[in-house]
């Protein structure tokens, strides 16, 4: 008896946590689009199409960059970007300064960017933001 009150905690649990990540992709969304519209969106455009005529930025919305590996956007927004960068094929050569933002709002806005206009990627949590910050500043050292 003991033993079957056992195994429906433990699914329970499991099943509460699966709903809690959930939550918290739907949750760091809707905290991004606000810090998006704030700040990237006057480079990216509010479609995330970016301003790809003159190649003046890059787009987020289907960006093969962005979605490949979660490093990418991570370095992109901790540190900034310049140089030569392929998107989708298109070759930019800009300049995009670093966003000082704490890790929290930096995992809102790529949880954002790479989860909405059609994009699809895994969740990236503060904590991961963190890691990139420090391995950075082991390196620079
Ligand atoms: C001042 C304009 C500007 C702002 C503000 C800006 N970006 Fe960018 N972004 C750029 C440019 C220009 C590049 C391309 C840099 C290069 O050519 O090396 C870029 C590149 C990127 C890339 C990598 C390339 C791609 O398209 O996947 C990502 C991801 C990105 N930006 C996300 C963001 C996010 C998220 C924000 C807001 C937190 C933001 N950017 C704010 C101008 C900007």
């Amino acid at each position: 008896m003991n033993k079957i009150i056992l195994q429906f905690s433990a699914l329970g649990l499991f099943l509460a946590t699966s709903a809690l990540q959930d939550n918290n992709l739907e949750a760091s969304k809707i905290r991004g689009e606000k810090l998006y519209t704030g700040l990237c969106q006057g480079c990216h455009k509010p479609d995330g199409s970016g301003y790809t005529k003159n190649k003046l930025s890059p787009p987020l919305a289907g960006s093969d960059y962005l979605l490949k590996n979660k490093e990418n956007g991570i370095q992109a927004v901790l540190f900034g970007l310049k140089g030569k960068v392929i998107v989708n094929d298109v070759e930019y050569d800009r300049a995009m300064p670093p966003v000082k933002w704490t890790d929290q709002e930096l995992s809102d806005v790529l949880n954002y960017v790479r989860n909405t206009w059609g994009n699809k990627a895994s969740f990236i949590s503060p904590e991961e933001i963190a890691e990139a910050r420090e391995k950075k500043q082991e390196t620079d050292k």
